[in-house]
C-alpha cells in the first residue's frame, strides 16, 4: 500500500499526559502504510493578526510546513471544561490563516478524546469537530472515539491493556486509513 503522512496534534502540553500516551497507543495499532509524526504545539505563540501582519513566527511557519507536508492528521485531545484546550484551538487558529491559505483544507482527520473520567471527552470532541466542518476537513464519522478511564487502559509501554479496547482502537486506524485513501483518490 501506498504510504501516507499522517500528522498528529496531541491537545495537551504535559509531559506523562495520557492523550501523548494514547496518541502512542494508536501508532502501534494502526496499518503499516500509515507514517505518523507528531506536530508539537507546545511552542506556538497565541495568534495574533498583528504578528502575521509583521511577518509570522518562525514556530507558526514551522508548524504550518508540517501539517502542509502531510495527508492527514490525527488530533489526539483531552478536554478541557467540556471543550479543547486553549493550547489545541491556538494551534488550529495558526494552521488556519493567512486567510485563504489554510493549511487544513481538505486533509482527511480523525478525532480520539482521552479523559481519565467518565465520559471520554465527548465535549472536546464535538467542539474540535466544529471547528474542522468549518475548516473543510472530511472528519471520520464513524466509529467515534470518546476514550474514557483512559489511566487503566494504557500500560507502562503505552499498550492497551483491554482485548475490548485494542480491537476498537485498531479499527477505529484502519477505518481512518480508509478515510484517508477514499478523500486521497477524489483529490485533484
Ligand atoms: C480537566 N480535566 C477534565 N476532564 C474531563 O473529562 N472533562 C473536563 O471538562 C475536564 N476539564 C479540565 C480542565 C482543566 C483546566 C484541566 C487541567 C483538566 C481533567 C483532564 O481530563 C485530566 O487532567 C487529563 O489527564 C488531561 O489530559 P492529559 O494531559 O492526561 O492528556
Amino acid at each position: 500500500m501506498v504510504e501516507r503522512k499522517v500528522a498528529v496534534i496531541v491537545g495537551s502540553l504535559r509531559k506523562a499526559s495520557l492523550s501523548r500516551r494514547m496518541a502512542h497507543a494508536l501508532i502501534k495499532l494502526a496499518p503499516p502504510n500509515l507514517k505518523f509524526s507528531i506536530v508539537e504545539i507546545r511552542d506556538l505563540s497565541l495568534y495574533d493578526e498583528d504578528a502575521e501582519s509583521a511577518g509570522p513566527p518562525a514556530s507558526w511557519v514551522a508548524f504550518r510546513d508540517a501539517v502542509r507536508a502531510s495527508d492527514a492528521v490525527l488530533f489526539v485531545t483531552p478536554e478541557y471544561n467540556r471543550s479543547v484546550p486553549g493550547a489545541l484551538k491556538n494551534a488550529i487558529d495558526v494552521g488556519s490563516r493567512p486567510y485563504g491559505q489554510s493549511v487544513w483544507s481538505k486533509k482527511p482527520c480523525a478525532i480520539v478524546s482521552v479523559s481519565p473520567g467518565a465520559l471520554g471527552g465527548f465535549g472536546a470532541n464535538h467542539h474540535l469537530r466544529q471547528s474542522l466542518v468549518f475548516l473543510d476537513m472530511p472528519v471520520l464519522q464513524q466509529p467515534e472515539a470518546y476514550v474514557g478511564g483512559a489511566a487503566a487502559l494504557l500500560a507502562d509501554d503505552d499498550s492497551i491493556t483491554t482485548e475490548g479496547a485494542t480491537k476498537f482502537l485498531s479499527g477505529l486506524t484502519t477505518a481512518f486509513a480508509d478515510l484517508i485513501e477514499r478523500v486521497l483518490a477524489k483529490s485533484p
